[in-house]
């Protein structure tokens, strides 16, 4: 039971029997007053007064302590700022914890860590990181190896994620990009952070299933990806195209391209911000329980999109290390931290040849319209190809079909 969460603390409820208690008070449902609690929400406009009734907090310190902060809020906050600061000024100094976290690996482009990252983010220079991609723990309740809890409470979850996000940022270049890998429910509140500091790029939607469908439910069939930018621009955008889709089984096309079949980009069409070729790793011989690996396709295309060779790349979730194997094998400099044990980190930098050709032959299938083997399996089945198109007496423009 969490009451150290905002509501119970607002409420002055410190156990279950001063829950009950305030319960029976306000004719409010234990269960209900849990659901609040733990959401972090403000309670209905039913249950409200009843509460504010109970606990004799007016709606405005109720909100304030919940931190549920509206424009009024903000703007009466803005107009009293001298004396706010004032008031919280010793309370917002307590320095963080530290942990210790020592180097466990190095190649010439990169090194690796085992540690805390909010520590090391601590000690790395403040604007030196052209890229960061972080896949952090779900707080799924999963039993880790490592020392990692994965089952905070929503608040505890949410003031962990801030303190991390809040340090990637300080390290991100002018123009540096940041990804941030998370079930959509988590990354709209990152979002909140990431608004206020930096521009929005995409909301990637990565089609993936990753769990059965629930009664009362959508099927739950996406990964978000945040893409934000320090500054208006990204120094670094390298345009990523990817081939037609086809039929699996027959090669035909699934789309109908009508009359426009010629002036499709000889490179491939444009990548949209849903990305449904990515695939779940299952198999993988690097994938241990508690690291759930990333597939390399998808950091070969964050990577490649968004940083030049010789840019440095920080992941602060190190997992089994999918960040910085493409970052090391694409000539990206690289900086990575595992709280957990590393080995399976350093047993993929010991089979490097493995990942290089899985990464040869990614980039063999991509910004291009159709690979060698879609080539063979239309030409089978007599699809049209590019060469095989009638020529056109009059092209004007050139348009780009998806
Ligand atoms: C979802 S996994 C990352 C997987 C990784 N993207 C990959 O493809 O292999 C998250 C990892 O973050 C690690 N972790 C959790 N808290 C951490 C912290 N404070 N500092 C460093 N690593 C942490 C966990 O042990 C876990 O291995």
């Amino acid at each position: 039971m969490a009451f150290g969460n905002r509501l119970f603390k607002a409420l002055g409820i410190t156990n279950r029997s001063e829950l009950r208690l305030f319960a029976q008070k306000s004719g409010i449902s234990v269960k209900k007053l849990e659901y609040y609690n733990e959401e972090g929400i403000l309670p209905s406009r039913t249950d409200l007064p009843r509460i504010l009734n109970v606990s004799g907090l007016s709606e405005l310190e109720l909100k304030l302590k919940l931190g549920i902060i509206d424009n009024f809020i903000l703007n009466a906050i803005g107009e009293h700022s001298g004396e706010i600061v004032k008031l919280i000024e010793e309370d917002i100094n307590v320095k963080s914890e530290d942990y210790a976290y020592k180097r466990v690996f190095e190649t010439s482009l990169g090194t690796l860590y085992q540690g805390d990252c909010l520590s090391l983010m601590d000690d790395m220079e403040k604007e030196s990181i052209d890229l960061i991609f972080a896949d952090p723990p779900f707080n799924l309740n999963k039993v880790y190896e490592s020392i990692m809890n994965d089952k905070l409470t929503k608040q505890e979850y949410l003031e962990w994620t801030e303190k991390w996000v809040l340090k990637c940022i300080d390290l991100l270049k002018e123009g540096g990009s940041i990804f941030i890998w998370n079930l959509p429910k988590w990354n709209t509140y990152i979002a909140n952070i990431l608004n206020q500091y930096l521009s929005f790029r995409h909301w990637i939607a990565v089609d993936i299933k990753y769990r059965l469908p629930i009664k009362n439910r959508l099927y739950p069939s996406h990964y978000a990806l945040l893409y934000y930018t320090k500054g208006d621009r990204p120094n670094t955008f390298n345009e990523q195209r990817l081939p037609l889709e086809i039929c699996r089984h027959c090669g035909g096309d699934i789309h109908d391209y009508g009359g426009y079949k010629d002036k499709l980009n000889p490179n491939g069409i444009n990548l949209t911000d849903v990305w449904y070729d990515i695939p779940p790793v299952r198999h993988s011989k690097y994938k241990t329980r508690d690291s759930n690996e990333l597939s390399i396709k998808l950091l070969e295309r964050v990577i490649s999109l968004a940083s030049n060779e010789g840019d440095i790349v920080f992941d602060p979730f190190g997992g089994s290390g999918t960040t910085y194997i493409v970052a090391e094998i694409l000539n990206r400099r690289w900086i990575g931290i595992e709280i957990g044990p590393t080995d399976t980190i350093i047993d993929r930098f010991n089979d490097i040849g493995f990942h290089r050709s899985l990464i040869a032959e990614i980039q063999r299938n991509k910004n291009k319209l159709f690979t060698e083997e879609m080539v063979e399996i239309r030409k089978q089945n007599g699809h049209w190809l590019p060469e095989t198109l009638p020529k056109r007496k009059n092209k004007q423009i050139s348009l780009e079909l998806n």
